[in-house]
């Protein structure tokens, strides 16, 4: 596996890489990588010739009083599972912007609600850091997990927007045992944290289960999920439609619910399809 260290150096692999004329797939991630994350690189694996990694915790998608500081980090527990997982190269930059770095990347209108309204900015850090990383990384497909629903959804809009020639695959969302969508950020979970975290996946399944059993009104399936949650602060729980992310009042056409709380210090969302299939194409 090359340990790339530059974007200078990524580029330069890329095109080597390219001349060969191998298809390239990447998997782009903060690190502290979990089942989750090598999930997206197994999708990916027998899709391409070689299979790009990056490590880098972006500071453009984080917010004044969030935790930039404390984010988990663990480069070589991480270099291990890359190896083990097949990939060809891993690129954990130290700083990935050049100085005097100005440029913003936003998707309108998919941004307005869910995490876009409650982390400002956030979504703007995201588009920002992973146009430059395809960029980059010249990569013919490149796999997003559907734990962030939003941000996959955004992705796939930017890509289309400035016709980025990549193809985005969308990885299913990965749980624990117990159903708790996988993340970094589950480390900072207390025992009793995490039992109020697992109301989040609980308050999600019983509405998709009420929704199978014929219940197709959005007030009716929210109060649903509402009555199972336990957490500390919630952020949001929403039924939209899962290609406009707006709210929507019937499960008439392919829908989403997702939920997004604090239990002690840690935000935590997680997502479930509900009614007809989304078609991905
Ligand atoms: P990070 O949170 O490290 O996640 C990297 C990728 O792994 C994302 O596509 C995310 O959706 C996926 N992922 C995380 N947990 C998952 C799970 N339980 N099941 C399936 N996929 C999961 O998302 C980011 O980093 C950043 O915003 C990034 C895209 C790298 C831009 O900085």
């Amino acid at each position: 596996m090359d340990l790339l260290n530059s974007s200078e150096e990524m580029a330069a692999w890329a095109k080597a890489e390219g001349l060969k004329g191998h298809r390239i797939g990447f998997v782009p991630t903060m690190g502290f990588l979990h089942t989750g994350h090598v999930s997206l690189m197994e999708r990916l694996r027998p899709r391409v010739d070689r299979l790009v990694v990056s490590i880098y915790v972006n500071p453009l998608q984080f917010g004044p009083n969030e935790d930039l500081d404390r984010y988990p980090r663990d480069p070589e527990g991480d270099s291990k599972k890359c190896r083990d997982a097949g990939v060809d190269a891993l690129f954990m930059p130290p700083e990935l912007y050049p100085d005097g770095f100005s440029t913003a990347v936003t998707v309108d209108r998919l941004t307005d609600g869910l995490c876009g309204a409650s982390r400002p900015g956030h979504l703007d850090g995201v588009t920002t850091v992973v146009a430059r990383l395809l960029n980059l990384v010249r990569c013919d497909e490149a796999c997003f997990g559907e734990k962030d629903f939003q941000q996959l959804m955004v992705i796939r809009r930017m890509v289309r927007d400035l016709a980025i020639p990549v193809q985005i695959v969308p990885g299913p969302l990965v749980r624990d045992a117990d159903g708790l969508a996988l993340s970094s950020r589950n480390k900072y979970l207390s025992t009793a944290d995490r039992a109020k975290g697992l109301t989040l996946h609980r308050a999600l399944f019983a509405m998709r289960e009420a929704e199978a059993a014929g219940e197709k009104r959005a007030r009716v399936l929210l109060a649903i999920g509402q009555a199972s949650l336990d957490v500390d602060v919630l952020d949001y729980l929403e039924l939209v439609d899962a290609e406009t992310l707006t709210a929507i009042e019937h499960v008439d056409r392919p829908a989403r619910a997702l939920v997004a709380a604090k239990v002690g210090n840690t935000r935590l969302i997680d997502n479930v399809a509900i009614g007809p299939e989304l078609s991905w194409t």
